[in-house]
């Protein structure tokens, strides 16, 4: 989605926003810009092409700024051309940028056009831009607080006026914009990601701020208009987040970086204590009586998966929505039920509105399933299991998923030991079990070779069917999406009891079928399920535990996976459909960490 950054100081800021802008490229964007103040003019460059792009016309034209802002942009008003590329100016002189939509915008447009305003942009952004210019009297601080007093939406906006240099100011409302504090020079930005340094110090912008940037330090006004301190976050500087070390993309790195991910997700959990989520949890599972999971995308499945667990470990009724969904249809509000927020950002629009709208339903006890502790959605609910995942770049959710898929099993077992359905010895079995999975994830890994040996195979093709049964075909839908998401392949999962019911109308020898194949309960409906794809000439890619003896044969190509690792295995038999998902995209040439129309983190509906 879109990302901002803006910056003043003694130097020129060109670089530091280029720089910015390329480590908010993973969020996914069409078109980019960059505005600075030179001599007393607003000077702008935009491309519908790619942040290096932008940078040889800086490097052309030999631009020197010290104020300025700069945009990656992801269309919702507008296409994606060169004149609805950010900056957006009003009369030459105010400059913005922008993050989410304007609902009102529409309104807005009307009563400035009468006022004799032109537009030349099919964005809703030009209306704040003109808004700010009819406010502003000299001191652009207060133009924009008089400004977002009108805006109705979601917003992340920086902006400055050409004839007040060294000033650059920016609010936030439903969007992301955090402060960095320097040495006589300051920065803002939609993502910490994009002002890396050394250990720096970071101001998390709270709803309804809006504050102003100078060399000499920051003003911040609440949504009250009122001058506020916000509280200064040391944050470690994300180095080696945005280095690709050995690997060829960020996905394949962020895959590799699994096992370390889980290790650090775990560090915590020496017995499933309640404290864990938060020092009221212990009440509030106490009192509650069953789950409801509201997520989108990757973070659903893995709320999917969970409900497995939920439900056998803990014997609690859980629920799973999808966000979108759940925000706008009548349900049946349970005051006794958690409700949990899963989101790798913590800033997904519709999981935050699904979040809120719970919430105005009288559900008060909540949790967030998070990788990212300022986050929003993390800021919003009273218990936390936060995931240490670490920063995630590739579009495509990997290690973000995994960790989840920890927490949740951490949160399954502390649940059930609650309502006393898991005993000590089972603890024990359960930690042990977590404890090894970094090394067990390890030998999955290692599986690489077989799996770029596959996806050689499907580069040509055009569909695929995934199959799972029980805990495993939500980890066959999430195999299905990747696949989709990054080599552009059509693929769809089902429940393989499911097959006979519609799919297998589907299945030719042209059609691979992808087969999760734990040695788990089902195994023998499973293979039942094999047989009938391999009657009617189906090729079938097995992933298969050690332990369930399926063998390579006529149509059915098989790679193994170690023994079966119980409630656990879904982390693992999800790893290798990354894999094949990422070295099938590898084979087919696509823009693996920047996949088309998509973006990381979507903060609008
Ligand atoms: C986007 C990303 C997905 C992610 C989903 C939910 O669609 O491309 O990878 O699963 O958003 O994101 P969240 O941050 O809420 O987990």
């Amino acid at each position: 989605m879109c990302g901002i950054i803006g910056a003043v100081a003694q130097r020129n800021i060109v670089p530091v926003l280029i720089d910015g802008l390329r480590h908010l490229e993973y969020r996914g964007y069409d078109s980019c810009g960059v505005a600075a103040i030179v001599g007393g003019t607003a000077w702008c460059a935009r491309s519908v092409s790619r942040v290096a792009d932008l940078e040889q016309q800086i490097q052309n034209t030999q631009l020197v700024g010290e104020t300025g802002i700069a945009h990656t942009r992801w269309a919702t008003h507008g296409a994606p051309v060169t004149h609805n590329a950010h900056p957006i100016f009003s009369h030459d002189t105010i400059a913005i940028v922008h993050n989410g939509i304007i609902e009102n915008y529409e309104n807005l447009r009307e009563g400035l056009r009468t006022d004799g305003y032109q537009f030349v942009t099919q964005t809703d952004t030009e209306v704040i831009a003109h808004l700010i210019y009819s406010l502003y009297r000299g001191d652009l601080f207060s133009a924009v607080r008089e400004a977002v007093k009108q805006l109705h939406g979601a917003y992340a906006i920086a902006v400055f006026s050409k004839d007040q240099p060294h000033r650059v100011c920016g609010a936030r409302a439903g969007s992301p914009l955090v402060v960095r504090l320097g040495q006589q020079e300051n920065f803002l930005a939609s993502d910490t990601l994009a002002l890396t340094g050394s250990t720096d110090r970071f101001i998390f912008l709270e709803e309804g701020d809006v504050v102003e940037l100078t060399l000499d330090g920051v003003r911040i006004a609440d949504r009250y208009c009122s001058l506020v301190q916000r509280k200064i976050h040391m944050v470690k500087a994300h180095g080696s987040a945005v280095e690709l070390g050995p690997y060829r993309h960020f996905m394949q790195k962020e895959i590799f970086e699994q096992p370390q991910a889980i290790s650090d997700t775990i560090a915590q959990t020496d017995a499933f204590d309640p404290e864990l989520f938060g020092s009221t949890a212990s009440d509030v599972f106490n009192e509650i009586n069953s789950l409801l999971i509201l997520a989108c995308g990757t973070s659903y499945y893995s709320g999917l998966t969970a409900k497995y667990w939920l439900e056998s470990i803990a014997k609690i009724p859980t629920q799973v929505e999808i966000a979108s969904e759940y925000r706008y249809r009548d349900s049946v509000p349970n005051s006794a039920s958690l409700v949990i927020a899963i989101s790798q950002s913590g800033e997904t629009a519709d999981t935050l509105a699904a979040l809120k709208h719970a919430r105005a339903l009288g559900h008060s006890h909540t949790m967030a399933v998070c990788n990212v502790v300022s986050s929003t959605i993390a800021k919003l609910t009273t218990l936390r299991s936060m995931t240490h995942a670490g920063t995630e770049i590739g579009v495509a959710s990997t290690k973000a998923f995994t960790t989840q898929l920890v927490a949740l099993f951490v949160l399954a077992v502390t649940l059930g030991r609650l309502r006393g359905h898991v005993d000590a010895s089972l603890q024990a079995h359960y930690l042990k079990q977590l404890r090894h999975l970094p090394s067990a994830l390890n030998s999955v890994l290692a599986l690489e070779p077989h799996i770029i040996a596959w996806a050689e195979e499907f580069s040509c093709k055009e569909n695929a069917l995934f199959l799972g049964r029980g805990m495993h075909y939500p980890i066959a839908l999430e195999g299905a999406l990747k696949l989709k998401e990054i080599s552009y392949i059509h693929a769809e999962a089902y429940p393989a009891g499911e097959l006979k019911h519609g799919p297998l109308a589907l299945v030719t020898e042209a059609m691979p079928v992808v087969t999760i194949a734990p040695n788990d309960t089902l195994l023998a409906k499973l293979k039942a399920n094999i047989q009938e794809v391999r009657a009617r000439g189906g090729q079938l890619y097995v992933f298969a535990d050690t332990d369930t003896r399926i063998v390579n044969n006529e149509g059915l190509h098989v790679i193994r996976m170690p023994e079966h690792y119980g409630l656990l295995s879904p982390i693992l038999h999800v790893v290798p459909l990354q894999l094949l998902a990422y070295h099938t995209a590898c084979a087919r040439g696509t823009d693996i960490d920047k996949p088309r129309n998509l973006a990381k983190s979507v903060t609008v509906e």
